[in-house]
């Protein structure tokens, strides 16, 4: 064993302070509940109906009451609270008028030019209200679907909750996704009404969002398209289109909130899955914010005077869930940052800490990466002594890298929560907690109130051996379906016995704490973003030149996975840099720069089974273990030697 791995091993703890401990959130709950030990709660919390139920009571308000707290009568559609009539946004904005957390600041607004605006929650509640007035009018109205495409300005959340407010849905897609991506995703939502923005800064420049907003509605049923002025830049204005402050500024700035069902639809968010078609996760109002708001104030344990800065994009589930609903409903103060991270100067997000003194932090492990290559003398610049609690999330988290945040960044007195979570989970599900020791490169134990399981082929849960993470019983933020496709939702989550399949691969130790290693199924995670290999070969055999195409991911020191792609083209095209770098584009293109492939090889035939399907287990065996394995079932195993000879 070397050094670093006894340094690293997974048995070597940290443990929180015990000030931390002391005044945590989880402690005050088990003080109240007279609950002395750890044990005591996570053996009490398995009975999920008792937990959720005693949770609640602290976090939302309901209209009226709800009748049952679970009801598991038409499994795996279950519903939470039901029959309660709730509207999240009375959480996240309404009750808080009636407070003094009306005049404390939600979003602490920070322009890639440094420009810093404070919105207080009056601010934000005045500019919902007027939004959603300014909708109703354009006849948006209760289950009616909103895409919005939108950079990371207050104009996201201020469009998220006006939808929610009159009781549409809205479909956020990630502003950095193509045209083609965002029409897809109208396309299948069934929206009629858009809101995007001019354009937005992005290291020093300013990209044209509207150009590609105008390019997807061609062919969708679109009929409003909502432009909030932003950049300046000039944008063709057309019949369809209206300038967001025209509509908004006559508008009143009192809105009544619908009041829906518990368990009617919030939002629709698109993650990719395992074939070419993104899953159109639904997300309810009442479960949902239950969840959401609960681990926010467990895990990351906020109090009303901490200042909280998720990194994530709005446009992923963890900006929608803890920049957006969570830190609202719990009524914190949060960073919300434009541009991008390492702009202008390396040390951009730990200057930003410093100067907001920011309490906990929230990144990814690619972001963490990043960093480190940067050198420690721009993690050492900035003063990081008002942070108290740091957090990881998207993919699974190194030990270096997990050092390496905990010793620069968090001064070797920070707990890290490595948060293991998805977009159809809605909130974190494994994770420590600022009462547990940590184990670098673990993400600890489900929390209390959720239960996972690693098994094994048979379906029999293993320990300390790898195996398909499932989760084994429901949970108030779960999605409730996928949009249009019910019977995708029963057949791709959920197994015989009623086990929710996560699609990941982990290892559970003696000690019981979860080791995620990564994707079991055909999705690839660059960066912590989820793209399916079969979008990106749908996305290559789409070019005109190219016959097929196998996409598998490659380790990579900083993104976790490169996109790696191999492509047969058309009889009689000619193999180039040229195409080569034009068929990286035209990914880019058709989903966006995130899944544009880093590695492209031409082939002239790809490794199949008998039937005819391709086999990406024997591409990315070749690049990733240079041994393939057994080929018995290839029918053209001279296909492997083409492989491998483009690999060089
Ligand atoms: C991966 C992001 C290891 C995992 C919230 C999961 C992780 C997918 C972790 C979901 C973690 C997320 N450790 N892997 N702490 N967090 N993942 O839907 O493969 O964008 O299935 O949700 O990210 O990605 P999604």
């Amino acid at each position: 064993m070397t050094n670093v791995e006894v340094l690293l091993g997974e048995n070597r703890k940290f443990y929180p302070p015990k000030s931390l401990v002391e005044n945590s959130n989880i402690k005050q709950w088990m003080d109240t509940h007279k609950i002395t030990d750890l044990e005591t709660l996570y053996k009490r919390s398995r009975d999920i109906e008792w937990f959720w139920g005693e949770v609640e009571k602290d976090l939302v308000e309901w209209y009226s009451p709800y009748g049952k707290i679970l009801d598991d009568s038409n499994k795996p559609f279950y519903r939470w609270f039901t029959n309660a009539g709730y509207n999240i946004v009375h959480d996240a904005l309404d009750r808080h008028m009636k407070t003094s957390i009306k005049d404390k600041i939600a979003y602490i607004f920070e322009m890639e030019d440094g420009r810093v605006t404070n919105i207080t929650y009056s601010d934000l509640y005045k500019d919902v209200n007027k939004l959603a007035n300014a909708l109703k009018e354009l006849g948006v109205g209760k289950g009616d679907r909103v895409a919005i495409y939108l950079p990371m300005i207050p104009a996201l959340p201020t469009s998220m909750l006006a939808c929610a407010k009159i009781g549409a849905v809205h479909s956020v897609v990630f502003s950095g996704f193509s045209a083609h991506a965002l029409k897809d995703r109208i396309i299948d939502s069934g929206a009629r009404t858009l809101i995007t923005a001019d354009g937005f800064w992005r290291k020093g420049k300013i990209i044209n969002l509207k150009e590609q907003a105008d390019e997807a509605v061609k062919g969708t049923g679109i009929e409003n398209v909502i432009v909030y002025d932003w950049s300046h830049c000039d944008v063709p204005m057309r019949k369809r289109d209206t300038w967001c402050h025209d509509i908004t500024t006559p508008q009143s700035t009192e809105c009544e909130t619908e009041i829906m069902d518990s368990s009617d639809p919030l939002f629709i968010l698109y993650t990719s899955g395992t074939t070419g078609k993104p899953k159109g996760v639904e997300h309810v109002h009442g479960g949902y914010a239950v969840g959401v708001s609960q681990t926010l104030k467990w895990v990351f344990d906020l109090k009303p005077e901490d200042i909280w800065w998720c990194g994530a994009d709005i446009g992923w589930i963890t900006g929608h869930s803890y920049i957006v609903y969570a830190p609202l409903i719990l009524g914190v103060t949060s960073v919300l940052y434009e541009g991008a991270p390492a702009y202008p100067e390396p040390n951009r997000i730990w200057e930003m800490i410093a100067r907001h003194r920011v309490t906990v932090f929230y990144t990814s492990p690619t972001a963490i990466r990043m960093h480190m290559r940067f050198g420690d003398e721009w993690a050492k610049k900035d003063d990081m002594s008002s942070l108290r609690l740091l957090g990881s999330v998207g993919e699974p988290i190194n030990p270096e890298a997990w050092m390496w945040y905990y010793i620069n960044i968090g001064n070797s007195r920070c707990p890290i929560m490595d948060t293991w979570w998805q977009t159809e989970t809605g909130c974190i599900i494994i994770s420590p907690l600022p009462i547990l020791p940590t184990k670098p490169g673990s993400a600890a134990l489900p929390l209390p109130g959720f239960n996972a399981q690693v098994q094994d082929r048979d379906k029999n849960p293993v320990i300390d051996k790898g195996g398909d993470l499932v989760l084994t019983t429901p949970y108030p933020s779960m999605l409730c379906t996928l949009h249009n496709e019910p019977e995708r939702y029963i057949e791709h989550y959920w197994d015989k016995s009623g086990m929710f399949i996560c699609g990941d691969i982990a290892r559970v130790d003696s000690e019981g704490y979860f080791w995620v290693q990564g994707r079991g199924d055909d999705v690839l995670n660059v960066s912590g973003h989820r793209i399916g290999n079969s979008e990106v070969e749908s996305a290559l055999v789409s070019h005109s030149y190219v016959s097929e195409a196998a996409v598998v991911g490659r380790p990579d020191d900083i993104k976790g996975e490169s996109i790696a792609a191999f492509v047969v083209l058309k009889i009689g095209v000619e193999q180039s840099e040229g195409l080569k770098q034009e068929l990286r584009e035209h990914v880019a293109r058709e989903i966006g720069k995130i899944a544009r492939p880093e590695y492209l090889y031409f082939v002239n035939d790809l490794p199949k089974t008998r039937s005819g399907k391709i086999m990406r287990r024997v591409v990315r065996s070749a690049i990733i273990t240079h041994d393939v394995g057994d080929l018995s079932t290839l029918a053209n195993p001279e296909a492997v030697e083409e492989i491998e000879k483009a690999l060089g």
